[in-house]
């Protein structure tokens, strides 16, 4: 199962004095309901795909990104009950996939006593329900045993809205699905965005819906082919574009250089021209290291390992780091921009010493955020952990729940879940 890490915001908004257009919310939110929620039942719809080892979870960032709606319902009176899927059973039941396997790391984090319902609908979550007392919280079991819930199916969104009087989307990382309990439930019901879910849409509203300017955008990772939208859309936004990672290798393959045994998609040669022509176009300039770190064999500290021109890469070595003078070029970049959205590592960075560039970069930016003249958002697959690795993601403006959503909302993609909420 994949970790995304979550952290809640810290510094967003920028600090007073800062000017910044705030977005204006099109959806509602928990500051919308009563005060008194006594004798509601909200259907809470979070995101519980946590990385687990040995029955218990590793990360439990998620849960606590959705506590304080959970806490905050629960505490203006209403019944709680969690909706949440669990890696991908399929559409049936499955023992491991249950999300009683999660209940005691929520009830953990959340610090209250949380009753398991072992359906998602029917006559067993009725009488759960009746059991419960007002701030009360259940949590039902993994919505994708359904086949009705990834197909979004109506019938199965109706049974499940039965139960509830209210509808709370604090799920963003399960946003880029269309399905019957982060879509569909939207339109059946009263529908709020949680606490988690509204910090989110802010913070992306700043990085790249309306941003200060001028706009950096760090694209790193292994491939080009899995950022290819990303890539197209962002070249229209933002005004400088860093690559890195294998993504790097890449580019500069299109540009002619000799990456030696780099890991690189190739044919992707007229893909990265066209990108980079549009970018001249949108008057974005796309940045490629210039030095970087290469080594013939691919191990923590190798013997092999110098820094070089990108010119000067020998056929037997392969690039695993963009080098100091990029990185130090590249700083001096972000100290012009205003507003950082970053998705992937600048280099192997699992592997010391590639995850240098990585390091270096995250702590400017992470500096820059705490000076006030940045505005740093990040997230995505393994974005967090390298941030974090760097002792840098604590002092980014945001850091999103999401993986497969952020790079959707990367690629400007309407989020199903967040389109119904907002109509
Ligand atoms: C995630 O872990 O990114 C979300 O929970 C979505 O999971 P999915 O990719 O299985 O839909």
């Amino acid at each position: 199962m994949p970790l995304h890490p979550v952290r809640p915001a810290r510094g967003f908004p920028p600090p007073a004095g800062e000017e910044r257009s705030e977005p204006i919310p099109k959806f509602k939110t928990l500051d919308d309901l009563p005060a008194n929620l006594t004798g509601e039942i909200a259907l809470v719809r979070v995101d519980l795909n946590l990385p687990m080892k040995d029955g218990s979870a590793t990360d439990v960032t998620r849960v606590e990104a959705v506590k304080p709606t959970i806490l905050e319902l629960a505490g203006r009176g209403a019944k709680v009950l969690l909706l949440a899927h669990f890696g991908r059973p399929g559409g049936q039941r499955s023992s491991t996939l249950s999300t009683s396997m999660v209940i005691g790391d929520v009830g953990r984090v959340i610090g209250e006593e949380i009753m398991f319902i072992p359906e998602i609908a029917g006559p067993v979550v009725e009488q759960s329900i009746g059991i419960l007392r007002s701030g009360d919280i259940g949590l039902l079991d993994n919505t994708r045993f359904w086949p009705g819930e990834e197909a979004n199916d109506p019938d199965l969104a109706k049974a499940i809205a039965a139960h509830g009087t209210l509808y709370v989307n604090d799920a963003f990382s399960a946003a880029h699905r269309a399905h019957a309990t982060t879509e569909g439930l939207a339109h059946l019901l009263p529908a709020y965005a949680g606490r988690s879910m509204e910090a989110e849409l802010k913070a992306l509203d700043a990085a790249l819906g309306t941003p200060e300017q001028p706009v950096a955008a760090v694209v790193g990772g292994a491939k080009v082919s899995t950022k290819l939208a990303v890539l197209e859309n962002l070249v229209g936004k933002v005004q400088h574009l860093i690559i890195g990672g294998g993504m790097a290798n890449t580019f500069l393959a299109a540009r002619g250089v000799n990456v030696g045994r780099s890991l690189c998609e190739h044919d992707l040669a007229p893909t990265v021209t066209a990108i980079m022509d549009e970018a001249e176009r949108a008057g974005c300039t796309v940045h490629l290291p210039y030095d970087v770190v290469v080594a013939r064999e691919f191990a923590a500290n190798p013997a092999s390992l110098r820094v070089c021109n990108v010119h000067e890469v020998a056929e037997d070595e392969m690039i695993l780091d963009v080098g100091p003078t990029a990185v130090e070029a590249l700083a001096d970049v972000l100290k012009t921009c205003r507003t950082l959205v970053w998705n992937g590592p600048m280099g192997a960075f699992e592997t010391e010493p590639f995850d240098a560039a990585t390091v270096a970069l995250a702590r400017t930016a992470a500096a820059l955020t705490l000076e006030g003249s940045l505005i740093s958002v990040a997230g995505g697959g393994d974005t967090v952990a390298a941030l974090a690795h760097a002792g840098a993601a604590e002092d980014f403006t945001y850091i999103s729940t999401a993986g497969g959503a952020f790079l959707e909302w990367m690629e400007g993609r309407i989020l199903p879940g967040v389109a119904a909420l907002e109509a």
